[in-house]
């Protein structure tokens, strides 16, 4: 059934700034939904993670150190929450995940990130923040697109962050090939990415009653900061823990504005919408770093994206194949057999032009 597109008013909700995950989500029952929380073993997923599970929803934690979701598991204490293990810069990893998930997903929240890190890059040779933040997750939603459907008003949470106010998709090197690294800049394109895959998903996947919102959490104090102090220059002022000028959000706070777009009624049918301390966010104002830049939020840049990632991820799947066929180790063979799972498992109620997207 389609879902009707609609812009909530500035301050539908009663939230703001200063509202936790449990404000936002109290009375809301969660009992019988699926959910699965990216890099659910820290920081913001983490807490987000425990919200769902308080609720009643069914969790689990898609982490890349399987210890650490183990630890994450026991910490929140709850029958319904599990780790499975997840690296979103491995296109195995991802179809490994996909393979294994059996029935419907009522909640997709991709919340896992890194941020500014040293020029790292990952097997197929993609830049690692935009691998991670953006094309991870991107194969990830395709893959599980038809669990998403079958849930019948599945969501789709996108943590995207205002740092996305800093660039543009850099689409004539979108891995560093031509320019100098910027840590930066890589970042800002990432989340940019996770914006205008939020746009383009939500219109592609409307017939399927999924919504697919994106978030700016605000300023938390997490790991997400580790590789600041590995940078040969200062971070800008705006990432230095010691300004006074800044203040953070607690990671209950930081939260918040997920599990609202996650669980909440108040947001039940909106999609591909921007938000920022648990309301829609305005259009950017010039040199004013608040609200969402035209540029993430622009179609033909969403449609293009898409489109890069596909083949992007498509090439990688083709020269896994052919690798596992050239040289079956088990390894190539469970890599290989993993990313065929994926290619299964994709669109199934759309358009030519869809079906021709599975991954
Ligand atoms: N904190 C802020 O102020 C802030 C502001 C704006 C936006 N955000 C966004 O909020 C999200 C959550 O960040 P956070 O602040 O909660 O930081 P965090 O505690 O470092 O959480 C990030 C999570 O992502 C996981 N992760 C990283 N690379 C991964 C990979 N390849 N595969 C799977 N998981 C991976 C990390 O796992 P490991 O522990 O294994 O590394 C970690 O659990 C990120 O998308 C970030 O960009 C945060």
């Amino acid at each position: 059934m389609p879902v009707p597109l609609r812009t909530i008013p500035p301050d539908t909700t009663p939230f703001d700034a200063t509202s936790t995950a449990a404000e936002v989500i109290a009375g809301v029952d969660l009992r019988g939904k699926r959910a699965v929380v990216t890099g659910g073993a820290s920081g913001i997923g983490l807490e987000t993670a425990c919200a769902l599970a308080r609720a009643g929803a069914d969790v689990t934690l898609a982490v890349r150190n399987l210890a650490q979701g183990r630890r994450a598991v026991d910490d929140i204490g709850r029958p319904n929450v599990r780790a499975a293990r997840l690296d979103l810069a491995d296109q195995s990893s991802i179809a490994a995940f996909v393979a294994q998930w059996q029935g419907p997903l009522h909640i997709l929240v991709n919340n896992a990130g890194v941020m500014a890190t040293p020029e790292l890059r990952t097997a197929e040779g993609w830049e690692m923040q935009f691998a991670t933040n953006h094309l991870g997750h991107f194969a990830l939603s395709l893959g599980l697109h038809d669990a998403l459907a079958q849930a019948h008003g599945a969501r789709v949470v996108v943590v995207s962050s205002v740092g996305h106010l800093n660039g543009e998709v850099l689409f004539d090197d979108l891995n560093f090939e031509h320019h100098p690294y910027d840590p930066w800049a890589a970042y800002s394109q990432s989340k940019t990415a996770n914006v205008l895959f939020t746009v383009e998903a939500a219109k592609r996947w409307a017939p399927d009653a999924i919504t697919v919102n994106a978030l700016t959490p605000g300023r938390i104090r997490t790991g997400l900061m580790r590789h600041l102090a590995s940078q040969p220059t200062a971070p800008p002022a705006r990432f230095q823990a010691d300004n006074p000028d800044i203040s953070y959000k607690s990671v209950e706070q930081g939260a918040a504005t997920s599990v609202l777009l996650a669980a909440s009624p108040m947001v039940e049918g909106v999609t591909g919408r921007y938000f920022a301390d648990n309301n829609e966010a305005e259009a950017q104002q010039p040199s004013i770093r608040l609200g969402v830049a035209d540029y993430a939020v622009d179609a033909e840049n969403a449609a293009r994206l898409w489109q890069v990632s596909l083949d992007l991820i498509a090439a990688a799947h083709a020269h896994a194949s052919s690798a596992a066929t050239a040289d079956a180790t088990d390894t190539d063979t469970a890599a290989a057999a993993a990313a065929a799972a994926i290619t299964a498992t994709s669109t199934s109620t759309q358009d030519p032009q869809q079906k021709e997207e599975s991954l």
